[in-house]
């Protein structure tokens, strides 16, 4: 199995070619990467199947991408979405 790397907050991580995003995070530790708008609360994977959007995160600088499905690609740079993600729009 090929193995790729992408950041995810600065930080290297390893995926299985094929693998979410969603799930190497998983395999590496972290359950949660996201804060919801209202109360900042920390949200990850719930259904794992792209239907609850609670596991949005940015990919290259575009927010609001479902980790559960978007694939982990070598040299993706993934972050942590704070609220409603869309800082980008402003202005
Ligand atoms: S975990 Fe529900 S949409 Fe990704």
């Amino acid at each position: 199995m090929d193995v790729i790397r992408f950041r995810f907050d600065g930080r290297g991580i390893e995926a299985e070619q094929g693998q979410s995003i969603g799930a190497a995070l998983i395999a590496a530790g972290y359950r949660s990467w996201r804060s919801t708008r209202r109360t900042g609360q920390p949200r990850g994977v719930f259904c794992g199947i792209g239907v609850c959007f609670d596991c949005l995160v940015t990919v290259n600088g575009s927010p609001n991408q479902r980790a559960c499905l978007t694939e982990a690609r070598h040299d993706d740079q993934v972050a942590t979405q704070e609220g409603a993600g869309r800082d980008h729009l402003a202005g």
